[in-house]
């Protein structure tokens, strides 16, 4: 990735947390690094680009955020290569969902160099972060919020627009069991189910915490009309190989266009696997698993990367898949897109920045 044209002011912390954490234990989401980026928008431009050590931010109790929601996010990640050369995974698709998700959300856009050069230059900063053992990434958390101290329903004025880094391990540590969830929905056509907004993630979370209390590890999201047909898996999209074709749900406003999700459709189209982007029936779901043309169930997602799935209970029957260390489709292709983010094999797609 290059660093060259954005300005950004480097304010580096007096001493580095680096030697307190423990890389041999690193849950999701738990750890940041020494640095962090901020970038202010106020008078129609964004500006003040500046990487400062990582911190408390001061801000008002008033701004727009934190009470109506005008906040979204964005989740990628860098990888140590065997040569110690950093890489970060299709940056340019992150920056496309970004100005899409800010323009639901009524969100100023913030250019793509100027997406990619800030995590750039913050992972530049914090190189040393990258986790060196296997499996493990640098995540990259970009994320924009309304700052205006005003609480008439209004779309801000001002905002701001912040990186932050954290190493991390698998996000997940075992096979999943999910269930089909037909009472909550995550989100509704119309809606904005297909940004990264704060609030989707925040409705999915009673869902999710019931679902856990009846001892399950994640949820599968049906359509908000019918509940017959499937749409995302948690805070990942999901996909299935029936009968040794690759199925996902059609993309739409309610389903989140994954950066994984496309990956993997784009590699199984390269290996010649069929692949089928369309409406997925629950009904057709539990029929494969029961009569073992269903062979893999997985959510697709940048901090899930591909997270089976080894139990399916829907509407109190459970469903048994076979065992997901056996899959060939969903391990392979774990190793294929392993391979390509770590530098084993050569790019030739060029999703290396
Ligand atoms: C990601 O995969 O980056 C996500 O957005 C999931 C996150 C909510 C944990």
């Amino acid at each position: 990735m290059t660093t060259d044209t954005l300005a950004i002011k480097v304010t580096k912390a007096t001493t580095s947390k680096l030697s307190t954490v423990d890389f041999d234990n690193l849950p999701f989401g738990k750890t940041f690094s020494d640095h962090m980026l901020t970038a202010t928008y106020a008078d129609g431009e964004w500006k003040d680009f500046e990487i400062l050590p990582f911190g408390e931010i001061g801000l008002s109790p008033a701004i727009s955020a934190l009470h109506y929601g005008q906040a979204f996010f964005e989740g990628l990640k860098a990888y140590k290569h065997d040569d110690s050369k950093i890489s970060v995974f299709r940056p340019d698709q992150n920056a496309k969902r970004f100005n899409k998700s800010a323009e639901r959300l009524c969100m100023p856009e913030l250019p793509t160099e100027l997406f990619i050069q800030s995590i750039a230059a913050l992972v530049d900063v914090d190189r040393a972060w990258v986790p060196s053992k296997k499996d493990y990434t640098l995540y990259i958390r970009p994320f924009m919020f309304a700052t205006d101290p005003y609480l008439g329903v209004a779309p801000s004025t001002t905002y701001k627009f912040m990186v932050l880094l954290g190493p991390t391990g698998p996000y997940f540590s075992k096979n999943l069991r999910v269930k089909i969830e037909t009472e909550y929905t995550r989100a509704a056509e119309g809606g904005f189910g297909y940004a990264k907004a704060a609030g989707n993630y925040a409705g999915s979370l009673l869902p999710a915490k019931k679902a856990a209390e009846q001892g399950f590890d994640q949820l599968i999201w049906t359509d908000a009309k019918t509940h017959e047909y499937v749409e995302e898996m948690g805070a990942a999209n999901v996909m299935f190989v029936i009968n040794g074709k690759l199925i996902t749900p059609l993309t739409r406003d309610t389903i989140l266009n994954g950066v994984t999700r496309g990956s993997i459709l784009q590699l199984a189209k390269d290996a010649g696997i069929e692949v089928e982007e369309r409406r997925v029936s629950v009904s057709e779901i539990v029929t494969a698993v029961d009569n073992g043309t269903c062979t893999d169930i997985f959510g697709a997602g940048t901090a899930a990367t591909i997270a089976q799935v080894s139990e399916l209970v829907h509407e109190g029957k459970t469903y048994t898949l076979p065992n997901p260390a056996e899959s060939v489709f969903a391990n392979t292709m774990r190793k294929t897109l392993d391979d390509i983010k770590y530098g084993r094999v050569e790019d030739v797609k060029g999703w290396n920045l």
